[in-house]
């Protein structure tokens, strides 16, 4: 045994990783099983300190960094459980293992409804403590990454809570600053989950209009027959049931801005009216053979490529050209891989916050979400992560844990003899089953088919058209 008992033995060296190290104090009354567990902790490169009461620890806590305890429940004079209570109020952060004599496992459940992290009975061997101790070491390192991703995320927020610091989203918020500052339309592109609508509200919310109404406006999924009225307002006795006069989502955003999202979806009859409202600043309500004059700042989104929408003939060129004044493009998440643990920090956060539940990735997950594609990009993450957390009992989400195509877990296609692997299904014919199906699942309920699925209800209309299209329509 060494005399050093109070000093620590091993010096943590600086590290840019968070260190797989402990500092361990033992508190315990009997001296051989205190010097015992403290050459295993030594062994295994931790620092360790010993105490032989709990007033002692109580002194040690004092000046001594400490982030785990290994405190025996059957101290002499104050009961362990109370020791227990005080040194969690001292290092509310130290991951506590009670130790408990055969028989009084009881006292170990309390220890644990007290916030005790574990618990291991006398006599334990010790192939016992170090796995304890690896196991307490490893818990420390995981919560220590997860609050460095947190802490991360905090001074990583770009415009309007946007995560995301890769060259090419410094580059984004450059132009959302210079977009904000103008008047002209600007038109958002990027595939489905990347933020659009994010990126718009940050236009609006950054400019000089950011007092006045932002309006939103899914064309996608308007009601064709109703799109005219829903924008542009009717006038009463307009059509059968138009009893009184009602403004549309135009007039609505009157001195702000309107957002005409998947605006690629606007009919075409409705496009000509659209670009006489951009190109005349006046609306004229169905019924009505009065202009109103309108004064509006006009964003827009879209997913589809709306130059080959133009060559097509399915989007006026005129239009085209009027909305894409300003135009900017959202990458794709895997075009930006590192804004995804920054994201995963955020949404863990965020999470966290609104169920009072905090939980953290395993190494394993956390490496699983790095290498997957994210084909439905942010709002597919931050779907996965919601659903992961609600479907996970423990403080500790595993990549077992993670939806399967995420998790990539062996097995499912290496055992399969071939001759009884199904025939290719292209990847489209696939989405389109998935989203069906989930569709007739939830009983028709699209709004939560496309929530679950993790994709836009925006998307999943415009995909439902597509298909009705073709002929498949559920
Ligand atoms: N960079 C980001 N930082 C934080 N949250 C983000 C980011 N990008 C997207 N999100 C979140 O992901 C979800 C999808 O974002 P948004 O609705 O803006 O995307 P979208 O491109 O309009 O998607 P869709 O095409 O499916 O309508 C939202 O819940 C949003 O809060
Ligand atoms: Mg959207």
């Amino acid at each position: 045994m060494t005399s050093a008992a109070f000093s620590p033995i091993t010096t943590a060296t600086p590290q840019l990783e968070p260190a797989n190290f402990l500092n361990l104090l033992i508190i315990d009354d009997e001296r051989s099983i205190r010097e015992a567990c403290r050459e295993v902790a030594l062994s295994l490169g931790y620092t360790a300190h010993m105490a032989d009461s709990a007033e002692h620890a109580y002194r040690m806590l004092e000046t001594q960094s400490c982030d785990a305890v290994l405190l025996d429940l059957r101290l002499p004079g104050a009961g362990g459980l109370d020791a227990l209570r005080r040194i969690k109020e001292r290092r509310p952060e130290a991951v506590v293992v009670v130790v408990t004599g055969y028989g009084t496992v009881q006292s170990a459940v309390q220890g644990m409804k007290r916030g005790a992290y574990d618990y291991v009975t006398k006599p334990f061997s010790v192939d016992e403590l170090k796995l304890l101790l690896e196991r307490v070491a490893s818990h420390l390192k995981l919560k220590s990454e997860n609050r460095l991703l947190r802490e991360k995320v905090k001074s990583k927020q770009g415009f309007g809570g946007i995560v995301g610091r890769a060259p090419e989203m410094e580059k984004l918020y450059r132009i959302v600053a210079k977009a904000a500052n103008s008047v002209h339309p600007v038109l958002i592109l990027g595939e489905s989950g990347t933020g659009k609508e994010m990126v718009a509200r940050a236009i609006h919310y950054s400019g000089p209009y950011r007092d006045k109404a932002f309006i939103p406006v899914d064309c996608g999924s308007l009601v064709p027959t109703l799109i005219e009225s829903e924008l542009f307002g009717y006038v009463k006795g307009a059509f059968t049931g138009a009893n009184q006069s009602k403004d549309g989502l135009m007039s609505m955003a009157e001195g702000g801005t309107i957002f005409l999202d998947e605006v690629g979806e606007l009919p075409v009859d409705l496009q000509a009216k659209m670009l006489r409202a951009i190109q005349e600043k006046e609306i004229r309500p169905v019924g009505s053979t009065r202009r109103v004059p309108i004064n509006i700042r006009i964003l827009a989104a879209t997913n589809r490529d709306l130059e080959q929408a133009v060559t097509q003939g399915n989007f006026r060129r005129d239009l085209y050209f009027r909305l894409n004044v300003l135009s900017l493009r959202i990458p794709a998440l895997r075009e930006r891989r590192q804004d995804i643990p920054l994201l995963i920090g955020h949404f863990l956060e965020r999470t966290a916050r609104t169920s009072g539940q905090e939980k953290m990735l395993s190494d394993e997950a956390l490496k699983a979400m790095l290498a997957y594609d994210w084909p439905g990009n942010v709002r597919e993450l931050e779907n996965c992560l919601e659903r992961t957390y609600a479907f996970t009992s423990g403080p500790l989400i595993h990549t077992t844990d993670l939806p399967r195509e995420i998790a990539n877990l062996p097995g499912h296609d290496s055992s399969i003899a071939s001759d009884l692997l199904p025939k290719i299904i292209p990847m489209a014919e696939l989405e389109k089953r998935t989203i069906l199906s989930a569709i007739s699942e939830l009983n028709g309920d699209k709004l939560q088919a496309a929530r679950l699925l993790g994709i836009g209800k925006t998307t999943l209309y415009r995909k439902l058209k597509d298909y009705a299209t073709e002929g498949f329509q559920s």
